[in-house]
């Protein structure tokens, strides 16, 4: 220990902060509170953002051009090093802010040191984060896409498949199977909406706040955030850097297209299980049991169910994070990162297994159609029959509620009823009531915009592919 004014306050750290400090930092608060552990995955955010103030710096004329080539130096070289895994992370260097500013003082000197001018961490990190954010963002929406095409692909060949559509988990009205999975594809193109919002809020440069009240250099905040690809800056410096918001609704964004996936992998165990039969997941995306040699266990779906629940989790502990955070910046935001990095790597992985287990999945039409036909799923055609016969709904539906009755005793579909049987319901029963008991006479009837009549899934279909070739 000395109270010498430190010539490298950065390299002497592990002894003390600062020539104010009387006594290092306690081993376990150093452990507590470093953070470079994980935030070194945002050394090439820290670096492009250093690059970019640095640069600006020397425009302004507030280091010289010669400070920003040693920088520049500096900076090319610690990237080889961290590429190569030479790149020594130092715990007493807390985070990744500081690791890189002493690795950049140690090769460079002095212009490493005046890299920090005009700058705080405080407004470094939120910068790192949002510029990390903006290319994980990027490479999301690739994946939705994916996962949407999927999903696509599978429904062209199912247009005419006939499914039972569920209600209640009970048979309701036969429905094609590719409309219910185009049910999935709305639902990830809404998520992929919601992430292109998120994209545009998260896109902005909190850079030149400063610790928290803005600075007194001549900064160009406008060239900084042009130079980074941000289509702006953040307009208060107290909330540059404290503001979370945008990795809280990247986080919604996250668990509502985890509870998407969750609710399609649900259905694929169901699809798959023996008493359905509907589906089959080839051979890769399963795992045997090692007691039941007869297993074979649709073990992704079930994972991908159950990963939603951290990334759920997550949101609940970001937005927890937040709450009651005075301003400015706090160390509480530091929290924000594993969350952060973890939501996104569940999701990522998630969309890629699931998009490519789709692509792996076999349809058993017979056992789909058995299904359908098996709960009565034509009992409204019936009860629409009668009412194009000149019925009220409500009597229509009463008369075919006696038929499904009669029909349930003698354990035969309605379309197995003779004519004379089905007359006894109501009169107005004429022979062509046969088409419409048809499980596909009661898909093509329901041909309203968004139905599920084969003419309309295949347009959905067009639609979807026109807008996902973009
Ligand atoms: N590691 C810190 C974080 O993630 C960087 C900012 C530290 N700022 C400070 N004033 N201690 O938030």
């Amino acid at each position: 220990m000395s109270n010498h004014p430190s010539q490298d306050p950065l390299a002497n750290k592990q002894q003390a902060w600062s020539a104010l400090f009387t006594e290092p930092m306690s081993e376990l608060v150093k452990r507590y509170t470093a953070s470079v552990g994980f935030d070194q995955r945002l050394w090439r955010a820290d670096i492009a953002g250093s690059l970019a103030h640095a640069t600006m710096l020397a425009a302004q004329g507030v280091i010289s051009a010669q400070d920003m080539a040693d920088i520049r130096r500096g900076m090319t070289q610690i990237t080889e090093e961290i590429e190569s895994g030479r790149f020594e992370w130092k715990l007493e260097l807390e985070d990744v802010h500081l690791n890189i500013e002493a690795r950049l003082t140690a090769l460079v000197g002095d212009a490493g040191k005046r890299l920090h001018t005009g700058r705080s961490r405080n407004d470094q990190v939120a910068t790192d984060v949002r510029l990390w954010l903006r290319d994980e963002i990027d490479k999301l929406v690739a994946l939705l896409a994916e996962m949407q095409r999927a999903l696509v692909a599978l429904a062209d060949a199912h247009t005419e498949t006939v499914m039972p559509g569920f209600t209640h988990m009970q048979v309701a009205q036969p429905v094609s199977f590719a409309h219910h999975l185009l049910a999935y594809v709305e639902m990830f193109a809404r998520d992929a909406e919601r992430l292109a919002d998120v994209r545009r809020r998260t896109n902005r440069l909190p850079l030149g706040a400063a610790a928290l009240a803005g600075t007194s250099y001549p900064l160009d905040r406008e060239a900084v955030a042009r130079a980074l690809g941000f289509d702006g800056v953040c307009h208060n410096s107290l909330d540059a850097v404290s503001d979370r918001d945008f990795a809280l609704e990247f986080s919604a964004f996250a668990a509502i297209a985890m509870v998407h996936v969750s609710r399609l992998a649900e259905e694929i165990v169901l699809w798959m299980s023996q008493n359905f039969g509907f589906i089959d997941l080839a051979d890769r995306y399963c795992t045997g049991s090692s007691i039941m040699p007869q297993k074979r266990n649709p073990d992704v779906a079930e994972l991908a169910r159950g990963k939603s629940g951290r990334v759920v989790g997550h949101l609940m502990g970001l937005i927890t994070l937040m709450k009651g955070q005075p301003l400015a910046y706090n160390k509480d935001n530091q929290e924000d990162k594993e969350p952060l990095f973890d939501t996104v790597d569940t999701l990522a992985d998630t969309l890629r297994i699931m998009a490519e287990m789709v692509g792996g999945i076999s349809v058993k039409k017979d056992a789909m159609e058995r299904a359908a036909l098996r709960g009565y799923a034509t009992a409204t055609d019936l009860a629409d029959y009668l009412v194009q016969k000149g019925l009220a709904f409500r009597d229509a539906h009463e008369a075919v509620a006696h038929a499904v009755k009669v029909a349930l005793q003698q354990g035969v579909d309605l379309s197995a009823l003779p004519l004379a049987t089905l007359q006894g319901f109501h009169p107005a029963i004429g022979e062509d009531v046969y088409a419409v008991l048809t499980l596909r006479g009661s898909l093509d009837s329901r041909a309203s915009l968004g139905g599920t009549a084969p003419a309309q899934v295949r347009a959905q279909i067009a639609r979807h592919r026109a807008r996902l070739a973009g």
